[in-house]
């Protein structure tokens, strides 16, 4: 894990490729980030020096003999907080560093660089420091999109029953939810984060046009995709749409904008209340009346 979570290569990487985004994760689990961050288009996103990433451990910034993270809460109650000084120090030692920079290993606890917990430094203000927790703002495909135009941010990923309430008056500066459920952390949510993310950056996906298409894309007006097919043409007595067949780009284009319009009317009608759809499209959905409801 050791070699991922300080890859001090990607600095390296960054500069020869003209790396987009580097994500600095602080986590108390950063083996959880091996398996998704090392395959399919992360992993390739990163070889090509598209995105970096760097996971930081926040125990390695404690200073404690046990190098402990959390506490009782004040005022009593089950379960745990963590501490505010490890994530304090981790994030203000990271983001005061080039992106890329990681404590080096053998430096964790024993070694660390100068910190006065009592007066903030100035992280860089451009770099985001973003909570991950079920009281952040919901992430949408458009909250993907602002995200996917900056160069560096930070995510935090809480455990236990929360974080301290001064990390988020006074290190973060977003907070973002998966959604309204509660996962036993915020690792999940900043794999989902990186990965969506990622998928904008150019270049990261082979074929640039199928992200800006993709379901609640701005391509898309943020409907949902239409139905895809392949070959063969014929499976299980169900045939391929003739138009897709026909090589007829315009009747291929408006045929896929009505089975997005059919779509997002029968699983997600509330999206279309809010969309600037076209002349065409609303007399679309008018000529279907009420029963588009199972979309055939
Ligand atoms: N941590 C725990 N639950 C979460 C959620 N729903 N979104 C983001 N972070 C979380």
């Amino acid at each position: 894990m050791e070699s991922f979570a300080r890859r001090s290569d990607s600095a390296a990487s960054s500069a020869e490729f003209g790396t987009s985004i580097h994500f600095d994760i602080f986590t108390l689990f950063p083996e959880m980030f091996e398996g998704p961050f090392s395959e399919s288009i992360i992993k390739r996103a990163r070889d090509q020096g598209l995105i970096s990433l760097a996971c930081h451990n926040i125990r390695d910034y404690t200073t404690d003999r046990h190098h402990v993270c959390d506490d009782t809460p004040y005022g009593g109650g089950g379960g745990m907080v963590m501490k505010p000084q490890p994530i304090f120090r981790a994030v203000e030692t990271v983001l005061t560093r080039p992106p890329g920079w990681a404590l080096p290993r053998a430096d964790a606890y024993v070694n660390l660089p100068p910190w006065d917990g009592d007066a903030a430094p100035t992280p860089p203000l451009d770099v985001p420091v973003i909570l991950m927790t079920p009281q952040g703002r919901p992430l949408t495909q458009s909250v993907v999109e602002e995200l996917s135009g900056l160069s560096r941010m930070a995510l935090i990923c809480g455990r236990y029953e929360g974080v301290d309430e001064r990390v988020r008056t006074q290190l973060a500066t977003d907070e973002i939810s998966l959604g309204d459920y509660v996962l036993s952390g915020g690792e999940l949510a900043a794999m989902v984060l990186v990965d969506a993310v990622t998928r904008l950056v150019p270049g990261a996906l082979g074929f640039e046009l199928s992200a800006h298409l993709d379901s609640h894309s701005a391509g898309l007006d943020g409907l949902l995709e239409g139905p895809q097919y392949t070959r063969p043409q014929t499976f299980r007595g169900e045939a391929a749409p003739p138009v897709l067949l026909s090589g007829h780009h315009g009747n291929v284009e408006r045929w896929r904008r009505e089975q997005a319009l059919l779509r997002t009317l029968a699983r997600r009608p509330e999206i279309l209340e809010d969309l600037p759809l076209t002349e065409a499209d609303r007399a679309f959905l008018c000529e279907q009346g009420g029963e588009m409801r199972n979309e055939e």
